[in-house]
């Protein structure tokens, strides 16, 4: 028999010889060759393996991706060609090389079903094609990849049932066949495996099947992924079986029913998830704790044999815990909470209950805790603010009660505190020490006390929520340092003056249920001065009744006062009653309106349709005004209704409507103010000079304002009169579109024929603009357009009227067309470091000023191209900071 075998390997060993003949008697010649005929196959479009050539004197040991054993004679051993983008044919050739162990192929673009001739390869160990575009089924013929260890077949596009026959597979360590498209179930089995460390069937959504349960007998098994398939129904009795286990993955199927016992320990165990499921009934025991002992009352564990006194000690690596989104009840494993190593401990939204103990101070790793929308009954730990690696606890939705440790907020990292909707009372204790805060919510509970004035002083506090509390006294006036995105306070009993920003910046805020807070905008104005509103707290109440008493005396005084400056003003202005309409709280009257629009707060011509002033409120804000006049008959009911619209916008890149002011014939719009005016008045000044960066930022800012306008705010509007001079800047750059939409204010033949009554067509409007009965999108993508241009050359649109100079559309048409010109129109105050980028944004300008409509792009398309030109610039800008910083604002 020996002989015999003998003669066959011989045999086999020469045909290959003969098959490709050599040069020399030594095999490295035929290795050269292999490889040759393996790359003939495949298509390289990058030239990665260029250097495979027979030509170079590189010997082949040392080509890209090519790996030999050690010892003499060398030979192939691992072939890793992984990223380089080859696709063709994965040649069967390669078994030639008869030492290949390891081949990885991943991440490349191979279209074709499993190379299963690949199991000649007789010593090949570990096979990895992951991440291609592999199609077709698993054969049965699989089990033919006898010698393999390990098999990558994930992310594919590999369909069918997993086949009985991967059974024989007796040596594989490493199944990998995640992110495929199998379907049916899959096959018992797979318990035959009985050396797998790693088995990966996650991410196939078309598998139906139940966990088999002779996983269960994997005792070498490390790590089960299973997430997001197919499963359904209970999960098997595994985890007895599994006592390698480290990690766990069950989650987003559809399993059901109670968790499996959990008798023998996991000591190995890092991650355990089983979320999003349908599991219900009590966590089961056992997972670190002795079945049955603790019933004994004895923490003693009977593990391997010998008994232990340390019953955590089992599950001592336990990192990450995660059960949420299932129906899970019973009291929630306590031992969890003092484990060494834990991390993550993730529970919300079932039904456990129980206590969160003092020991928690134990789990000095721990980061994250979401226990929201549970039962659990407790006090908040004192041993909280030990840990020093938190950085979120929310427990929202439980039966907490008792108070905040005053150390609750400790954690140097904390950044998400929510214990809304519980039974929390006491004061809210300082916070000094969280300066990482981003997000505090105590909504719904009984705290009682003042809002702490420490909460003012942390730094990144975005989120505030004390809302529906029983807090007194005033909002500290420190919350204006911060940048709130939300503030709500409602529901409490708060008393005093709101901090101005508060009302009136940008938090969207809650104030309402607070019946002692005053302010502009509020049912409560408060009386201008403070120190006299706060003696008047002091005094008794029968003097501040006669002081209120006198109060309205004043009011209905003051109140008579403008009566009579109203009624002269009207008759000196021969206009109609005028009304008032804010979206914002201001403090300012129609009358104050009308006197503050005196010539000197007027600015620039104001364009077509009146003027436009800028004006100072009593609060020391400034507020722009736009002054309409001579429009059509709009009913004041269908007015209100379309400003209504355009107030309604929300957009950073949109200039806000704060109000509106009308009567019979004008209308005032009332608009935030932005600091560094418009950039048309930049680009106009004789310094101008702006560095690429920001020209290009300012330009994405107003394609994605045009963009927002019209196609995601609804209705669709069009803005109609886009140039730099509607395009306002705030202190950080940031454009505002401004002036948008006046047609549907003033009504289609006004707005036309004030346009018209401009001494000439800007240069702003296309050439389409004279015949076309509707307005288009298109239109304002070229007006973008010639923004865009003004932005590339540094050229204002039109020059002042004097000067017959070009407009700069036709200016760079001209130049366009001329060898270099390209290059001649950039703005020359730009360095040429940017030359490429801005060329490619001069391209876009171009097509939005397409003569042809239908040739312009979407202002989405416009978005999306500047803003992979910007992610070039800002590679550039790394590299040539120096230039770009060193121009002044
Ligand atoms: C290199 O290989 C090509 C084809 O694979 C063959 O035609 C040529 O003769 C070889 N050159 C040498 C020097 O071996
Ligand atoms: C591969 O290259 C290294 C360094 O360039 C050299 O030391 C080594 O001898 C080469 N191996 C072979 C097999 O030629
Ligand atoms: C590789 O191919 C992918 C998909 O076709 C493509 O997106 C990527 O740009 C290619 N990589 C290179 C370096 O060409
Ligand atoms: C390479 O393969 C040959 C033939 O199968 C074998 O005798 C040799 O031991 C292998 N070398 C290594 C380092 O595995
Ligand atoms: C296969 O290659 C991919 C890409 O490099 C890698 O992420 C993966 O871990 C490899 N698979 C195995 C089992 O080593
Ligand atoms: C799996 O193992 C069982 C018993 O150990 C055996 O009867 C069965 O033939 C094996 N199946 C495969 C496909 O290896
Ligand atoms: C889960 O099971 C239910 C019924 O048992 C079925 O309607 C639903 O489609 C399943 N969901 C998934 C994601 O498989
Ligand atoms: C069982 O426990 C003993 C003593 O604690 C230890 O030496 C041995 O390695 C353990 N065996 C296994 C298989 O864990
Ligand atoms: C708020 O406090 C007052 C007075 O202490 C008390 O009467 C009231 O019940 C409390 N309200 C709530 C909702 O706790």
């Amino acid at each position: 028999m020996a002989i015999s075998c003998k003669f066959i390997v011989f045999l086999l060993c020469f045909s290959s010889v003969s098959f490709f003949p050599l040069n020399s008697a030594s095999s490295e010649p035929s290795e050269v060759d292999i490889l040759l005929s393996f790359k003939n196959s495949v298509e390289d479009v990058l030239n990665s393996l260029s250097g495979w050539s027979n030509t170079t004197s590189i010997h082949h040991c040392n080509w890209t991706g090519i790996t030999c054993t050690a010892t003499f004679p060398q030979n192939v051993y691992f072939i890793d060609l992984q990223s380089l983008n080859l696709s063709g044919e994965i040649s069967p050739s390669l078994c030639q090389l008869l030492n290949l162990t390891n081949l990885n192929l991943a991440d490349n673009l191979f279209n074709q079903a499993i190379p299963l001739r690949l199991s000649q390869c007789g010593s090949l160990e570990t096979l990895n094609i992951s991440n291609n575009l592999i199609w077709g089924t698993i054969p049965e013929q699989i089990s033919q990849f006898k010698s393999l260890k390990v098999l990558d077949f994930s992310r594919n596009h590999i369909e069918g049932k997993i086949p009985e026959s991967i059974g024989f597979l007796q040596n594989l360590q490493v199944l990998n066949l995640g992110g495929n498209l199998l379907s049916g179930s899959v096959p018992e089995v797979l318990g035959n495996c009985s050396e797998l460390l790693v088995l990966d069937i996650s991410q196939n959504p078309f598998l139906t099947s139940e966990i088999p349960s002779d996983i269960g007998k994997l005792v070498k098994l490390e790590q089960l992924f299973l997430q997001s398939s197919g499963f359904y129904g209970q999960i098997p009795n595994l985890f007895e079986g599994l006592r390698s286990l480290s990690n766990l993955d069950l989650s987003e199927n559809n399993l059901t029913g109670r968790l499996p016992p959990i008798g023998m320990f996991l000591p190995n165990l890092v991650s355990f998830d089983v979320s999003q499921n349908k599991l219900f009934g009590p966590f089961p025991n056992g997972i670190c704790e002795a079945k049955g002992l603790t019933n004994l009352g004895l923490h003693t564990n009977f593990f391997n044999g010998s008994i232990t006194n340390d019953f955590v000690k089992e599950c001592i690596n336990l990192e990450r815990f995660q059960v949420q989104n299932n129906m899970l009840t019973g009291n929630f494993p306590s031992w969890l909470w003092s484990l060494p190593k834990i991390k993550l401990i993730r529970g919300e939204n079932n039904n456990f209950s129980g206590e969160i103990p003092d020991s928690i101070s134990k789990a000095v790793q721990l980061e994250q805790v979401q226990i929201d929308n549970n039962s659990f009954v407790s006090r908040i730990p004192q041993g909280l603010g030990l840990i020093t690696s938190l950085y979120r606890f929310s427990a929202s939705q439980n039966n907490l009660y008792g108070d905040l440790p005053p150390n609750f907020c400790d954690s140097p990292v904390m950044s998400i505190i929510n214990f809304s909707h519980n039974y929390l009372s006491g004061r809210i204790p300082e916070l000094k020490n969280c300066r990482k805060l981003v997000s505090l919510s105590l909504a719904d509970n009984n705290f009682v006390g003042e809002i702490p004035q420490s909460l003012g002083d942390l730094p990144v506090l975005t989120y505030l929520d004390l809302s529906q509390n029983n807090l007194t006294g005033p909002i500290p006036e420190d919350l204006q340092n911060l940048k709130l995105a939300l503030f709500n306070v409602s529901f409490n009993r708060l008393s005093g003056r709101v901090p101005f920003s508060l009302i009136t910046g940008l938090p969207a805020s809650f104030l309402q249920g607070n019946p002692d807070l005053c302010g502009p905008g509020l049912a409560n104005p408060c009386s201008d001065d403070k120190k006299s509103r706060q003696r008047i707290g002091n005094l008794s109440r029968l003097t501040s009744a006669l002081i209120s008493i006198a109060l309205v005396v004043v009011v209905i005084f003051v109140a008579f006062g403008v009566y009579v400056l109203r009624q002269s003003y009207k008759q000196k202005s021969q206009e109609g009653s005028w009304k008032l309409v804010f979206f914002y709280p201001l403090r300012i009257t129609e009358h104050e309106l009308m006197l503050a629009m005196d010539e000197k707060a007027a600015r620039g011509h104001g364009g077509v349709f009146g003027k436009f002033y800028i004006i100072n409120l009593p609060s020391g804000e400034n507020v722009a005004l736009k002054k309409l006049e001579n429009f059509g008959s709009q009913s004041s009911k269908a007015l209100k209704t379309e400003v209504k619209t355009l107030a309604k916008i929300r957009h950073r890149n949109i200039v806000k409507i704060l109000g509106f002011c009308h009567s019979t014939d004008s209308i005032l719009l009332i608009y935030e103010n932005l600091a560094r005016g418009s950039l048309g008045d930049l680009i106009g000044k004789p310094d101008f000079q702006l560095p690429w960066s920001l020209r290009l930022r300012i330009a994405i800012g107003v394609a994605q304002g045009l963009a927002y306008l019209h196609q995601d705010y609804l209705p669709h509007l069009l803005h109609r009169n886009i140039k730099s001079k509607n395009i306002l800047l705030d202190a950080d750059f940031e454009p505002k579109l401004t002036d948008f939409a006046l047609d549907r204010i003033v009504g289609e033949t006004a707005f036309r024929s004030s346009l018209a009554s401009e001494s000439e067509i800007s240069c702003y409007f296309p050439p389409e603009y004279g015949y076309a009965k509707k307005a288009t999108e298109q239109m304002d993508t070229y007006s973008f357009g010639v923004v865009l241009l003004e932005l590339l050359t540094g050229r204002q649109a039109e020059q002042s009227a004097s000067t017959d100079s070009l407009n700069v559309v036709k200016w760079v048409r001209r130049k366009i067309n001329i060898k270099n010109g390209a290059a001649q129109i950039l703005d020359p105050k730009i360095s040429h470091n940017f030359q490429q980028e801005m060329l490619a944004a001069l391209e876009i300008a171009l097509q939005c000023t397409n003569v042809v409509p239908e040739k312009r792009p979407s202002m989405s398309e416009v978005v999306r191209t500047l803003q992979s030109i910007n992610l070039r610039t800002s590679l550039i800008k790394e590299s040539s900071s120096s230039e770009e910083s060193s121009v002044p604002l």
